[in-house]
């Protein structure tokens, strides 16, 4: 008799957004006259780009005639795809990367769960706490993370870096030497950022004790803040300790076309063997390319119209995170995030647990937002919205948050 997986049977639950989505689609069953306001998921709900849509009708022309077709894409990406990265996310920032250290993918997601099989499973991974639960769950998977304490919440093999508001919801380094670091700036869930000087220091701390950090900057556009890294490449020394994960989802919304990258440079080496090595060889096997048509999407983004159309869709739903911001604090919440990030992160009122605070929301003034317990145990009792709504729906959801009485 076959056997599966079994360290598929430790994951506690559903997928978080998955349980989310049922809970929210089984209210909406019941009361389908209620207005169900969705700041949940981080999907963005603005058209693409005129720019993008352009490089789209164009490459799908291409690939209806056989001078222009494209079959298989190129293992690590194409090259105009790769030089515009380089270039722009990269160079212009003073960041040494190659165009040939870059990997392109279907997505961030993918490559933050994918990228834990090159590394032995004796590792030891710490993660921020709260955290994007891909990172903590796909080592679940891959049986790294030992046994799980229901009570805690917490599993036996992974080290926990809490991110309260003591700290600023910036981790501090861990006390127990980690092998693998996730690190997520500017954050998901809690929408906060580090300095370029803090960020130095976890790279220094890795160099020091020969750890690699995971580091996924998918949320980079929204940064405001002159010290804030948009790259973990713009700290000296970080070629040898980091993989970088970069998304066209938040940046040019991209949720459902599907683009995104790894970076490995090719001094990151655990002895002689090089990490960069490992990821092409494992991309060539189980992967085959991200489709012709959504890299010219992609290359599109870097187009001087595609910049300026792209600025302007970020300041939108940046306009929408500092009303979210601005409107619970006026109505007494405690809040933080949303100024470099497109999430809010606020404490449930009265001692409500966010679970607690979920179902009350949805009951009660049908607004969706995602319980922080659910990005792990120190998110308890906080509660993260989402700035990718419409305006609309954003100044409407705010509206009824200020009029709830607890
Ligand atoms: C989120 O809501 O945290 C994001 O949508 C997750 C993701 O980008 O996969």
């Amino acid at each position: 008799m076959f056997k599966v997986n079994d360290n598929y049977l430790k994951l506690p639950g559903s997928y978080l957004f998955s349980t989310i989505g049922k809970k929210v689609n089984a209210y909406s069953a019941a009361h389908p006259d209620k207005k169900i306001i969705r700041l949940g998921i981080g999907d963005v709900t603005q058209p693409l780009a005129p720019a993008i849509i352009d490089a789209l009708h164009g490459a799908v022309d291409e690939m209806g005639k056989a001078e222009t077709f494209h079959g298989y894409a190129p293992d690590l990406g194409y090259e105009f795809l790769r030089n515009a990265i380089a270039e722009n996310d990269y160079k212009a920032r003073g960041c040494d990367i190659a165009p040939d250290e870059i990997f392109v993918s279907d997505g961030a997601k993918c490559d933050c769960g994918n990228i834990q099989e090159i590394f032995s499973l004796d590792n030891k991974i710490a993660v921020c706490d709260p955290v994007y639960p891909v990172y903590v769950d796909s080592n679940v998977m891959a049986g790294r993370t030992g046994t799980y304490d229901p009570k805690s919440e917490t599993w036996s093999d992974v080290i926990y870096m809490p991110c309260l508001a003591e700290n600023g919801f910036a981790p501090e380094l861990p006390k127990e030497t980690p092998d693998l670091i996730y690190l997520c700036f500017p954050n998901n869930p809690t929408g906060a950022t580090i300095t370029k000087a803090q960020l130095q220091e976890w790279v220094d701390y890795a160099n020091k004790v020969g750890a690699v950090i995971l580091y996924d900057a998918a949320y980079e556009a929204y940064i405001s803040e002159p010290d804030v890294p948009h790259s973990i490449y713009e700290c000296e020394g970080a070629r040898t300790c980091a993989i970088e994960f970069r998304s066209f989802s938040k940046n040019a919304g991209f949720t459902g076309v599907r683009l995104g990258f790894t970076v490995i440079p090719k001094d990151l080496k655990s002895g002689d063997v090089s990490l960069h090595a490992l990821w092409a060889r494992r991309h060539g096997t189980k992967y085959n390319g991200a489709p012709y048509i959504v890299q010219r999407a992609g290359e599109a983004v870097y187009s001087a119209a595609g910049k300026a159309q792209l600025k302007e869709q970020v300041a939108y739903y940046m306009n929408n995170a500092h009303y979210i911001l601005n409107g619970l604090k006026e109505a007494g919440f405690t809040v933080s995030g949303g100024v470099n990030a497109p999430y809010i992160w606020l404490k449930a009122p009265n001692g409500m647990t966010s679970w607690e605070f979920f179902d009350y929301l949805l009951e009660n003034v049908n607004v969706v937002g995602t319980p922080g317990s659910g990005f792990g145990p120190s998110g308890e009792h906080y509660f993260r919205l989402t700035a990718f709504g419409s305006y609309e729906n954003t100044v409407e959801a705010v509206d009824r948050l200020k009029k709830i009485r607890l």
